[in-house]
């Protein structure tokens, strides 16, 4: 996938910028607050319906303004596709290929965004949220059985929690845990042969990235007992227990998943950048499963990736991505440790300043309305 042009509106500080990226590697250069997180994030929102830094309510919105606005075009396989969502935090809209969609998740499914972020070594350290959604967001667009599986469990889950806060019957329960462990049983398994494609795709990743991690595992907690009992049982066994609590306490999802390297054995800790690199691992062995099942590279982000990984790792991670040919937005603060890519015009430069975005020192956000500042031109 390769986007053609980005177009966004009200977006943090960015008021008005409008980008056409190089097919291959884009480095966004500027000042701390200049604006390139923001860049990053407006095409993390549209794959994602989200920031990499939380959800549009919590502060993506300009100032003063209403709501956030996105457009993007992108080539797909030969084709050639348009998004664009508006989004004011509760309420949203969104248009693809000209349609409006219905759900925010059909939106999001259309293109295919990979993002390493600061916070991105959560993935390893943090708890199971990013987790869980880092593996359900592969599944979305590599197994199709995997969405309505995960709907209908969503919903037997929801009514089971309204009927264990309200005190019902078991009579009751029982429909609603039939319909769990059917749905759940069915997420569990793809979820499980997901790991398992992962965990092949990972091991070709880290030798070529990180080969002092030595050999990576991953390994799917499935959210029960699943070698000792089936979802049907384990919800029938917790049900005391959850009338209790007034939640359910077993299932997918509470579902997780442990990525162990040979570095750091028997569950040692691994320094801050292991986890950096073992999450950026991770995170390229799902692009690459992504390339395999679509024939195409996902896009991929990579924010401030100078400050998170040291000289010898960056260059093993460009030379992998130039190899690939994948579409790649890298952001940082000065030109410097791209020094090489740049001189063997491997990459495009975009200046980031006061949340204006010119291309290698020529304007390509002019809008007649705007005033830009003189030392752009
Ligand atoms: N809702 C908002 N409305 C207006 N401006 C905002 C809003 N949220 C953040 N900002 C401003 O946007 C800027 C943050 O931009 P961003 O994080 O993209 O910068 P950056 O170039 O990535 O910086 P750094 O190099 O520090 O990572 C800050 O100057 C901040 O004050
Ligand atoms: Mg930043």
């Amino acid at each position: 996938m390769r986007i053609t042009r980005l177009h966004i509106r009200d977006f943090r500080r960015l008021q008005d910028v409008e980008m056409a990226p190089y097919a291959g590697l884009n480095l966004l250069v500027g000042d701390n607050g200049a604006g390139k997180t923001s860049v990053l994030e407006a095409i993390h929102l549209m794959a994602y319906g989200r920031s990499f830094r939380g959800r549009v309510r919590d502060g993506l919105i300009r100032t003063g303004t209403s709501a956030v606005e996105v457009f993007v075009e992108w080539g797909d396989a030969g084709r050639d596709r348009r998004a664009g969502l508006r989004h004011g935090g509760d309420r949203w809209e969104g248009r693809l290929d000209g349609v409006s969609v219905a759900q925010l998740g059909d939106l999001c499914a259309a293109l295919a965004v990979v993002s390493f972020e600061p916070g991105s070594h959560a993935l390893v350290a943090g708890g199971g949220e990013p987790r869980r959604r880092f593996l359900d967001w592969g599944l979305f667009h590599v197994e199709q059985e995997f969405l309505p599986a995960w709907r209908r469990y969503a919903r037997a889950l929801r009514q089971r929690n309204a009927l264990l806060k309200a005190h019902r019957s078991d009579a009751e329960l029982d429909g609603w845990e039939q319909e769990m462990a059917v749905a759940g049983e069915t997420m569990t398994r793809l979820r499980q042969d997901y790991v398992d494609t992962l965990q092949a795709a990972l091991a070709a990743v880290v030798p070529r990235i990180a080969p002092s991690l030595g050999a990576a595992g991953l390994a799917l907690v499935p959210g029960w007992k699943r070698s000792e009992l089936s979802l049907r049982d384990a919800l029938l066994l917790s049900r005391e227990r959850d009338r209790i609590s007034g939640h359910t306490t077993v299932g997918p999802h509470r579902a997780d998943w442990r990525v162990d390297v040979a570095a750091a054995p028997q569950g040692e800790a691994l320094s801050r950048g292991q986890a950096k690199l073992v999450a950026l691992a991770c995170l390229l062995a799902q692009a690459q499963d992504l390339a395999r099942q679509h024939g195409q590279w996902p896009i991929v982000v990579l924010d401030d990736l100078a400050s998170e990984l040291d000289a010898a790792h960056r260059e093993r991670v460009l030379a992998l991505l130039i190899a690939t040919g994948a579409q790649v937005f890298i952001s940082g603060t000065d030109l410097q440790p791209w020094g090489r890519v740049i001189a063997d015009q491997k990459a495009s430069v975009f200046h980031v300043e006061h949340g204006v975005v010119t291309r290698c020192g020529q304007a390509v956000v002019q809008r007649p309305e705007e005033a830009v500042p003189p030392e752009m031109l």
